[in-house]
């Protein structure tokens, strides 16, 4: 990179992603000031309530004593904030190679207000961590092969595709369904303070594809539209089921729970009717993840493009093209 290529940098004066990078500064945040800092995380606070973490909806989850459902709530939210803390530095290296790597400005702009978000959502994350003071679960085999496989890329269009639509649209629904059963005021404060600017981040993502689909032709659309809508139909499709029961069935143990091979043939079972039922609410059009809204919106589910990757027909696809798209990612978030 040479001074001289920084002389004159072109804006696309796209107004959208323009208000995003004054949003990060009106609506951002103090790590220190905004958070207290002061509240007590006790020992056997379950931080969120039954329902959030997978298998803890079935019934025979909710007749398990309190002491050992707490047990296990907390085991999966500590959990999560691990994986969330890590997200949070990967987020924040990829939005650094994007910030050196892309030349219009408003981009730049966006990946540098971001990479601090991160920075600040890392911190806060770590910071709820070492307030639990329990040694948290390591990062799971999938999610940390999602991550890598998003460090690895190098062109910013698939830097953004992977940060901000891939991770951040899956990050999102966590963050929400942790948010409604969030039963601390800390983690509850937290989560509301990062769903707000990761909803920034996803706003990015969906209107710089837009744009980029706009500029290509439709073959290297159909190229980038393949990796996205497979990609996302493998996360949306991965439910709990006996990789995840393995887990919770391990913090049963540890709580002292014995009869654990009757209980988790119950728990499999029940699960696997709670997962139908929210396949069923996808194919519906109800209650769809944000990242089939946000391919939606993007453009990647023009009928020119799911015909060509034989996707028109898909029951997940068809759920996500019933109703209304959302019109727009943020209340300021328009092109
Ligand atoms: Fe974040
Ligand atoms: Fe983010």
């Amino acid at each position: 990179m040479k001074t001289r290529e920084l002389v004159a940098l072109y804006n696309t004066g796209h107004r959208g992603i323009n208000s995003l990078f004054a949003k990060a500064h009106s609506a951002s945040w103090d790590i220190e000031n905004d958070v207290d800092w002061g509240l007590a995380v006790q020992s056997h606070d379950p931080l969120v309530t039954d329902g959030w973490s997978p298998f803890s909806s079935t019934a025979a989850f909710r007749s398990l004593p309190e002491d050992v459902k707490a047990y296990v709530n907390r085991r999966g939210v500590g959990f999560i904030l691990n994986t969330l803390q890590v997200g949070e530095s990967v987020a924040q290296n990829v939005c650094a190679k994007i910030a050196l790597k892309v030349h219009e400005e408003d981009y730049r702009n966006h990946a540098v207000a971001q990479a601090m978000d991160e920075a600040r959502h890392h911190l806060a994350y770590r910071r709820l961590i070492e307030k639990m003071n329990e040694a948290v679960e390591d990062i799971d085999a999938v999610s940390e092969a999602r991550l890598d496989a998003v460090l690895a890329f190098e062109d910013p269009t698939y830097l953004i595709a992977g940060e901000q639509f891939y991770l951040e649209n899956q990050a999102m629904d966590i963050l929400e369904s942790m948010q409604k059963h969030a039963c601390h005021p800390l983690l509850s404060k937290i989560l509301t303070l990062t769903t707000r600017d990761e909803t920034r981040h996803m706003g990015f993502g969906v209107l710089y594809l837009a744009e980029w689909l706009k500029r290509h032709s439709l073959d290297d659309q159909i190229i980038l539209a393949e990796g996205i809508l497979n990609a996302s139909l493998d996360v949306i499709m991965d439910r709990p089921g006996k990789v995840m029961l393995a887990r919770v069935l391990r913090r049963l143990q540890a709580a002292g729970v014995s009869n654990l091979e009757e209980l988790g043939e119950r728990m499999l079972a029940e699960q696997q009717a709670i997962n139908e039922n929210e396949h069923s609410s996808i194919v519906a059009g109800k209650r769809l993840p944000h990242l089939l809204k946000s391919a939606r919106r993007a453009g990647f589910m023009k009928p020119e493009i799911l015909e060509a990757l034989h996707l028109d027909k898909h029951p997940l696809i068809m759920g996500a093209l019933r109703g209304e798209p959302d019109p727009i990612v943020t209340d300021d978030v328009t092109s």
